[in-house]
């Protein structure tokens, strides 16, 4: 089977009724990023930060998986498929996607504030102060929050170093490391890029296909397929 590798960001989720974030005024859910996904702001208002990840647990538990999503599912019957997100909704995972790696975290787990290793799975919405890890440590979200280490981008470039064919779906490319990831995909395969604001990149040669998601999705992975059966 060729390998397919996605790469996903905020517009994969934005017709599931989650936010994206560069869209309209640089406020996130109208907080500006500083106020509450940083380390900054952990230390200076934890509630404030506690808050805002519940509100977004929350509402992931309200929402659910697009067409886009499902259609990522279809892919792998035909494809060997490795989906790599910025996103910290589990949608793929719902939707029934097998291989999903978090770039920057996951709302639906949190860990202890003191060992890193200490991570549990919450079904729960709600984190609050004085919720404690097992080493007695508050919980916090686990979310690779601005400025800190992206610990996963090494195996995400060695899970693109292997793709024949990479998708990336709704990303605005300006969050380093992770937009320098295309650059690692092999000078053979094809990348395609499904964004209604896709800009030609200058780092590689793209296919751009402007339009949402859950519409272009669909229509690229039967194209796919179609394809790989003739
Ligand atoms: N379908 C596809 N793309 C869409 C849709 C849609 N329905 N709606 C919006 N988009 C596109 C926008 O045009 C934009 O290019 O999704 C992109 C969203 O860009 P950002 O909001 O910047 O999101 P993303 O690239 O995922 O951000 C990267 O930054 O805030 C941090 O850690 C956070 O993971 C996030 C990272």
């Amino acid at each position: 089977m060729r390998k397919i590798v996605v790469f996903t960001g905020a517009g994969m989720s934005a017709e599931s009724g989650i936010k994206t974030f560069r869209d309209s005024d640089g406020l996130w859910e109208n907080h500006p990023v500083e106020e509450v996904a940083t380390p900054q702001a952990w230390v200076r208002n934890p509630k404030l930060v506690l808050d805002f990840y519940n509100a977004r647990r929350k509402q992931m538990h309200e929402v659910e998986p697009n067409k886009g999503h499902y259609a990522l599912v279809d892919l792998e019957k035909y494809f060997d498929v490795e989906i790599v997100t910025q996103n910290v909704d589990n949608l793929h995972e719902r939707a029934g996607s097998s291989r999903v790696l978090h770039l920057h975290g996951e709302l639906s787990k949190v860990r202890s504030t003191r060992n890193p290793n200490l991570i549990y799975t919450t079904e729960n919405w709600e984190i609050k102060l004085g919720d404690l890890a097992e080493d007695g440590a508050q919980l916090r979200p686990h979310i690779v929050w601005f400025g800190e280490q992206v610990p996963q981008f090494e195996t995400a470039i060695k899970i693109t170093q292997t793709a024949d064919i990479m998708i990336v779906v709704g990303t605005s490319l300006v969050v380093y490391p992770a937009a320098s990831l295309i650059e690692y995909v092999p000078f053979n395969a094809p990348v395609m890029l499904i964004d209604p604001k896709a800009e030609p990149q200058s780092r590689r040669k793209i296919e751009i296909i402007r339009g949402t998601a859950a519409e272009k999705l669909p229509e690229l992975v039967k194209k796919l397929i179609s394809n790989e059966n003739t």
